[in-house]
């Protein structure tokens, strides 16, 4: 660590190197920030593995309100229409700061930019840089603009395990760096921490993202929102590597098909078929598999000869794994991909706790509703970036009051992942639900490693057995139809650990409802 982290007491303090984690350090420029990365800058965030890129309405046959339609028709029902036309309509502006700041985003020969499309899209809309590298090339530029802004200090290799809070209001981080225990004492702090591929077998998120913003702010006391809406993608690819590679819709956007291994097309009759959004294709290729077939992606007419050129990430990816795309079907699986749920914010990512702002996936602003549409994640990281910077701008500020760091055990989120991976999957029932509460509820009273973890499995299996009936990404075997007047699901640490309480000790299918 280059800086002496003591020497930076005040300022407010950003907890993660995604997008939305270095979107809010630009924003806050010139007002000195503090951002903390577990690893080296840009290395280790789902942000840099994006294969997608930015939806927004550009096109000439485009516009926000259909962008707005689409993102509402794949929430189910669930969004909030208020923040999802705050956002789509935002959506264009950042692209244009992100091309400022250096972002080399992919385009026509005229220099427009190139518009590709994705699954439930009813118009090609997706930005995209360096094909499927997205994430990468976006990342590319933030850095080196973080970098070179001198008022953002970056410290890497180090880990948020608490934050401190006195009546109510941020006071402090407790972190833990390469020499031990650090108290950093501020009472702005954002959170920008990313998902919780980690704690799933099959993932597409790097590792290390394990739900620990989540964890943090349930244990400052911060309401959640959304937790059981968890996103698996359909076309991850289907081999030993964990985390799985993805294999972007983009492709399917290129018409790509999903076929058995007779050849049959099993998602023709769906309306929307391999466009169908991305819960709806998921299920199908689940029950697919479930039923003993294999599931394959068939790039060999389209994109075709293309493919590698196009999507030169993928290609990769194959080949590595003994895959000829040109020649031969890409086996693929579901794998758990974004998480709609989390720390519940407004608009301008304040949540529930004063002094606490979160930002990007980490956060819920209610744009994605049951289902997130495809590539307006990092639209609504870029987006809601500069309306966080604002916020927290404007904030009070005063130096948070100096405390003795203690030092706490890193999270191993290994006892978590069999229990989410079993009773969280594509498809739930409510007997599995409990069974996972019940085994989280113990996980998280023994206040070992596997604690933080537990308590935000523990949270996501509560809300999902609260919400008896099915929508979205959130799928009910026992209640399998939308129940009326459903509504966006709130909970915290306290709540969660009430119902599991309860429900281990009365376990009669109302215990928790
Ligand atoms: C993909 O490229 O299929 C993923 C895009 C996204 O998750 O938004």
């Amino acid at each position: 660590m280059s800086v002496d982290v003591q020497d930076l007491a005040g300022r407010p303090v950003i907890i993660g190197g995604g997008i939305a984690g270095l979107m809010t350090a630009l924003h806050l420029a010139p007002e000195p920030v503090l951002l903390l990365s577990r690893s080296l800058l840009g290395a280790d965030v789902s942000s840099a593995w994006a294969q997608g890129g930015l939806a927004a309405s550009l096109g000439d046959d485009d516009d926000p309100a259909l962008h707005l339609s689409d993102t509402l028709a794949a929430g189910d029902g669930l969004c909030d229409a208020d923040a999802a036309r705050r956002i789509v309509y935002a959506a264009p502006g950042p692209i244009e700061d992100l091309a400022r700041l250096g972002v080399r985003f992919d385009r026509t020969p005229e220099g427009a930019l190139t518009l590709g499309l994705e699954a439930a899209h009813s118009r090609r809309r997706i930005v995209h840089a360096g094909g499927d590298g997205s994430g990468r090339e976006v990342m590319r530029g933030l850095v080196a603009a973080v970098r070179s802004t001198p008022t953002i200090a970056v410290v890497e290799d180090i880990e948020a395990r608490r934050l401190a809070v006195e009546d109510g209001r941020v006071t402090g981080v407790l972190a833990r760096c390469s020499t031990g225990p650090v108290f950093l004492a501020t009472v702005r702090v954002i959170l920008a921490t990313g998902g919780i591929g980690g704690l799933f077998h099959d993932s597409t998120n790097p590792l290390g993202s394990c739900g620990h913003g989540l964890a943090l702010a349930a244990r400052a006391g911060a309401t959640l929102a959304d937790l059981e809406f968890i996103q698996f993608h359909p076309t991850a690819l289907d081999g030993p590597g964990r985390p799985m590679p993805l294999i972007s819709e983009a492709v399917r956007g290129e018409g790509a098909t999903i076929v058995d291994e007779t050849g049959r097309r099993f998602l023709h009759g769906v309306r929307g078929a391999e466009l169908a959004p991305r819960d709806i294709v998921a299920r199908a290729v689940w029950r697919h598999l479930a039923d003993g077939h294999r599931v394959f992606l068939d790039v060999r007419k389209k994109p075709g000869a293309t493919f590698a050129q196009q999507f030169p990430t993928i290609a990769s990816a194959c080949n590595k794994a003994g895959i000829d795309p040109a020649h031969d079907l890409i086996p693929i699986r579901p794998a758990q991909h974004y998480h709609m749920g989390g720390v519940a914010v407004d608009l301008a990512g304040r949540t529930s706790v004063q002094g606490l702002w979160a930002c990007g996936e980490v956060a819920s602003t209610g744009l994605h509703g049951a289902n997130r549409l495809a590539s307006n994640s990092l639209t609504e990281a870029v987006v809601c970036a500069r309306w966080v910077a604002e916020s927290v701008a404007a904030s009070p500020q005063h130096r948070g009051k100096p405390a003795m760091a203690s030092d706490l055990p890193p999270p191993d989120p290994r006892p978590v992942r069999p229990l989410l991976s079993h009773a969280l999957g594509v498809t739930r029932d409510g007997e599995g639900l409990k069974e996972a509460a019940r085994a989280l509820l113990l996980l998280f009273q023994r206040h070992d490693t596997a604690s933080d973890s537990a308590a935000v499995g523990l949270m996501i299996a509560i809300a999902a057995l609260q919400r008896r009936e099915s929508r979205g990404a959130h799928f009910r075997t026992d209640f399998p139809h939308h129940a009326a007047g459903a509504r966006r699901s709130q909970i915290t640490l306290d709540t969660a650990v009430a119902a599991a309480r309860e429900l281990a000790s009365s376990p009669t299918p109302e215990s928790v409802s």
